[in-house]
């Protein structure tokens, strides 16, 4: 019988530190060649996209599919999120479906996990760190909460068109997080200030003038992730060391990279690594503190895959969620 677990259901037993651990093999796996990934399908209804997202990790013995949506009008039109998804996680050795999760808390969770295990690999080590969030939305809670798992922050700034958002991801990771969070009076100031900086935002056009970015910075951008839209000028793309969450990914999916390819500025080759790489040591991460690092992240299914185990093993032992028959 498939285990049911609601969103709170995995509010309650999802972690960032236990995510990044589970992302960061997920992607060694990705590295190694023990991860069967197939390209997301995606389909454009008239307000949004959905994405069908599976994946196997040898490895860890899990099988998913998710499915997600992005509605940018959902926020404002119907009082839903942006991101919606459901897991279904399989047994690998049957096929049989064993738990069906919710899964927008596990995307932002795991979306968070990844540019939190980039950033433990690509940020310069000094301690006292400041990080700079692009966006207050759902996505942006959970790349601060990541980045402290990482990293020792001092302090954040935060960045969003919306004051209201701003004011209640203050109010809510500062609790959160014991952490002092500071609304960035303009995108500048963000790049003046911050040592790790976070693109969230639902934004189709770059965020910022990339000839501002500090020498040093790491930047996670989560973003865009269509062909013709994008968070990150060429400027910045190009001053950048980039590191993908996958390569077919970035060339196929996102603006960031593609549109700098078109326009002559890079080549493909231009792509440092993707993120496994430098887990499994096959490539150097960051070689110096004056260089500007950048990950660029899609959102994998391999992701979704180990949160989602992650996330069932620990229900089970704590006997949360409702067995159903269908
Ligand atoms: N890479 C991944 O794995 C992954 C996973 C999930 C979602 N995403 C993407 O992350 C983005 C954010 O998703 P979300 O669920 O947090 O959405 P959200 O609607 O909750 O938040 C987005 C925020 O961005 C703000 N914003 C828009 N334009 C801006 C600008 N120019 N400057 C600053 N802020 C701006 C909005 O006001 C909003 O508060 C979306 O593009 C989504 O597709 C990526």
């Amino acid at each position: 019988m498939p285990l049911l677990l609601t969103r709170d259901d995995v509010i309650g037993v999802l972690n960032m530190f236990d995510c990044m651990k589970v992302v960061e093999k997920a992607f060694a796996e990705l590295a190694a060649g023990t991860a069967v990934l197939p390209l997301r399908i995606g389909i454009t209804p008239p307000d949004g996209l959905a994405l069908y997202m599976p994946a196997y990790l040898k490895e860890m013995n899990a099988l998913a599919c998710k499915i997600v949506s992005v509605y940018k009008n959902n926020p404002l039109k119907f009082n839903l999120p942006t991101t919606i998804g459901k897991v279904l996680l399989q047994d690998p050795g049957t096929g049989e479906v064993i738990c069906i999760m919710d899964g927008g808390y596990l995307t932002a969770v795991r979306t968070g996990a990844a540019s939190g295990v980039a950033t433990q690999y690509l940020a310069r080590a000094d301690k006292g760190q400041v990080a700079g969030i692009f966006g207050a939305g759902v996505q942006a809670k959970m790349q601060l909460w990541a980045m402290t798992v990482a990293r020792p922050i001092a302090c954040a700034y935060v960045y969003d068109i919306s004051s209201a958002t701003t004011e209640a991801f203050i109010k809510e990771m500062g609790a959160e997080l014991k952490l002092d969070i500071i609304p960035a009076d303009s995108p500048g100031q963000i790049l003046a200030e911050s040592d790790i900086i976070c693109t969230a935002s639902s934004s189709a056009t770059p965020l910022f003038d990339g000839s501002q970015v500090r020498p040093g910075t790491h930047i996670n951008g989560i973003g865009s992730h269509t062909p013709t839209a994008r968070e990150l000028d060429t400027t910045i793309i190009k001053r950048s060391k980039i590191v993908a969450d996958s390569f077919e990914a970035c060339l196929k999916e996102a603006g960031d990279i593609m549109i700098p390819i078109q326009e002559g500025v890079i080549r493909k080759d231009d792509l440092y690594a993707e993120l496994g790489e430098l887990i499994t040591g096959r490539k150097a991460a960051r070689t110096n503190d004056s260089e500007i690092t950048l990950f660029k992240s899609n959102g994998l299914a391999i992701q979704d895959v180990a949160a989602a185990k992650l996330v069932y093993e620990k229900a089970k032992k704590a006997g949360i969620g409702k067995e159903v028959t269908l």
